[in-house]
């Protein structure tokens, strides 16, 4: 389901069960669920899952579980514990292709210092892995994607193109060192980035997935009311993603996503197809957007460079106005 689809399901539906401790319920497209326990504590709720995205079922696992802590991070969260949801065509596929993909489930979870409680399998004829994840954060400590401020600065913590680059692995178009590369980069915890992050004046985040970085952008300047100008030369983009979207390696999402923001968006004349279409790939397991006073984004990038988020950027600006995203080359 495109951005449009799932935002047309939820009006047609009464999602609404109000409470007064709930803080952040499914309305606000954010990336988490909040609910306030004490005054000093708030459970932080989101579950994700997906059919493989790689060959390799460890690597699968991996990258599953990594993305679904990915939310938990983006809300300035720290994960406690997670279910583990599986799909799997038992009988079809051997056994042990299943246990490896829990097993890079678990290691996952075990280097994000999160707890797995159980899960729940059912017979599926796609593969299918995930998690719900429960985490903690101080209730006056959520980051939201709606506190932009004019002023801020937004620094993005992962390259993008991972829609086009696994495509073109599915059609056989990329070399060995892409599918590690592109395998690394989706595998890593969003963890180092929020950890620092916390130590800066945060406004809002999000991370980058399904809808790309223009969608989930264009969700941040959006509830927070603002306009958000990018660069798009200071987006970090995996090596070949550029060379694979000029030469049609994209997603029906990506496409999708394309068409969704395309109201929302004015891109300067110089900004090629392939690039538009680049910054509108549907990420799997991106990095954290966030919007902190521009004098201290620059630090922050820094410091996550120096600790081993060697693509940190800082890739654009917050400006007052109405909400929509420019885009500079
Ligand atoms: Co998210
Ligand atoms: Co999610
Ligand atoms: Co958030």
């Amino acid at each position: 389901m495109g951005p449009g689809d799932l935002a047309e399901v939820l009006a047609q539906a009464n999602l609404q069960t109000p409470h007064p401790q709930l803080l952040i319920g499914p309305e606000t497209l954010d990336d988490a669920g909040v609910f306030q326990l004490t005054p000093e504590l708030a459970l932080v709720q989101t579950v994700d899952f997906f059919t493989p995205i790689v060959d390799d079922p460890y690597d699968f696992g991996r990258i599953a579980a990594a993305n679904a802590l990915s939310d938990i991070y983006a809300m300035g969260g720290e994960p406690l514990t997670a279910l583990n949801l599986v799909g799997f065509p038992l009988g079809k596929l051997p056994a042990d292709v299943l246990a490896r993909i829990l097993q890079g489930g678990a290691d996952k979870l075990r280097e994000a210092g999160a707890v797995l409680l159980g899960g729940h399998s059912i017979d599926d004829p796609e593969p299918k892995y995930g998690l719900a994840v429960t985490g903690w954060v101080h209730p006056r400590q959520v980051w939201t994607n709606a506190g932009a401020l004019p002023g801020d600065a937004l620094v993005l913590t992962k390259p993008i193109g991972m829609g086009v680059v696994t495509t073109a692995i599915k059609r056989g178009w990329a070399q060995a060192e892409d599918v590690a590369l592109v395998t690394a980069v989706m595998a890593e915890l969003n963890k180092t980035a929020a950890a620092l992050a916390r130590r800066y004046a945060v406004h809002a985040c999000t991370d980058i997935t399904g809808y790309g970085l223009l969608g989930h952008a264009w969700e941040m300047a959006s509830a927070s009311g603002v306009r958000i100008h990018l660069e798009a030369s200071r987006v970090p983009l995996l090596p070949s993603a550029l060379a694979f979207a000029q030469a049609g390696a994209v997603p029906g999402g990506t496409r999708r996503n394309e068409a969704h923001v395309q109201p929302h968006v004015a891109f300067a004349a110089e900004v090629c197809a392939g690039m538009r279409t680049l910054l509108a790939d549907a990420v799997t397991s991106g990095g954290l957007l966030l919007a902190l006073p521009a004098e201290q984004a620059q630090a922050l990038a820094a410091d996550l460079q120096r600790s081993g988020q060697t693509w940190t950027r800082v890739i654009g600006r917050v400006e007052a106005g109405q909400p929509g995203l420019v885009v500079a080359v």
